[in-house]
């Protein structure tokens, strides 16, 4: 769906990104991680020709960017900004109605969508006829989310769009990013500094480090003992070997045998990070999954 080959960009003196290759396969939310400076907006902005390599090619659909008409692009392409970027003399209405007008929706079409959409990102409809300066950091986020969800583009740029939120109002609009996801299948790349929220929402995590990718695979994967040093550090925090755990469903490690008939029981859908909290909160190191049982030993060789 997108694809880097050899990608790099120069500003004057500073190479931003260098020799990048990547792809994202249609569908796939891909999270982009990596210190300041890394490289991060720069990669997305290429997806939308608001950057131009310097050399390589960008494609997006199969086709070579270059050759595309950067204002039909842009319109194809669901884009939250960094800084929400949000139009200051319309209102928020006019700001998330944005790609619809210039598509040529009608009048009524146009208002339905911007009430759904408010509801969806959970504004208050009173804020419709407000301009951006008289919103909180998150509510403009939050029309930031609602304007590039607009007209239900099937890819999504999002750099660091939950950045100026609360922890709550965080952990809604990530349940509500996830339910997105999963109900349109939307490919979605998002950048983001939380190394929680890149792996609790991507199935695919690129690590940037000097305008290199220096690691690119699943979740689990790049907090694994032979995943890149940086990577694993970058993600896992303190705890690398927790972070893996919580990343890993309980059933990769069941057991067919059935656990002792007093065994505490583990739920379906839990973590092996769970299965670890619920042995340390019983002292037991055998419990219930399903039919079967997951001992501590089983959980604990998946931690590496
Ligand atoms: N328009 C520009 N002109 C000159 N240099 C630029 C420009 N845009 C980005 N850069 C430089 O390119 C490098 C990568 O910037 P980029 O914005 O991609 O980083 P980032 O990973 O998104 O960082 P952050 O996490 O702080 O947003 C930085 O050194 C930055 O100063
Ligand atoms: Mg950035």
């Amino acid at each position: 769906m997108i694809a880097f080959e050899n990608v790099s960009v120069s500003f004057d003196a500073t190479e931003a990104l260098s020799c990048v290759n990547l792809q994202v396969a249609e569908g796939v939310l891909c999270a982009l991680v990596g210190p300041s400076g890394s490289g991060k907006s720069t990669l997305m902005k290429l997806v939308n020709r608001l950057v131009e390599p310097s050399a390589g090619r960008v494609l997006v659909r199969g086709a070579d960017v270059a050759g595309q008409d950067p204002a039909r692009l842009r319109r194809s392409i669901g884009y939250v900004m960094q800084s929400t970027g949000l139009f200051p003399h319309r209102t928020v209405a006019a700001n998330i109605g944005t790609v619809p007008r210039l598509l040529g929706w009608d009048s009524s079409r146009i208002a339905t969508r911007v009430a759904d959409l408010l509801e969806l990102v959970q504004l208050d409809p009173d804020l419709a006829q407000r301009l951006p300066g008289a919103l909180s950091g998150g509510q403009a986020q939050r029309v930031g989310l609602a304007r590039a969800l607009a007209a239900d583009p099937d890819i999504l740029l999002m750099d660091e769009p939950f950045g100026a939120v609360d922890p709550i109002t965080r952990r809604d609009l990530r349940a509500e990013l996830r339910r997105i996801h999963a109900g349109t299948g939307k490919t979605i790349l998002l950048v983001t500094h939380d190394p929680e929220e890149a792996l609790e929402l991507a199935s695919q995590v690129v690590v940037l480090r000097d305008g290199a990718v220096v690691a690119d695979g699943a979740p689990a994967a790049l907090v694994a003992e032979d995943a890149p040093e940086f990577a694993r550090t970058l993600l896992g925090g303190g705890q690398p070997g927790l972070r893996r755990l919580s990343l890993l469903p309980a059933e990769v490690a069941r057991d067919a045998c059935p656990a002792p008939a007093d065994a505490p029981a583990l739920p379906e859908g839990a973590t092996l990070a769970d299965a670890l909290s619920r042995m340390a909160e019983t002292g037991r190191d055998v419990l219930a999954l399903g039919k079967g049982s997951l001992r501590l030993e089983a959980v604990l060789a998946r931690g590496r």
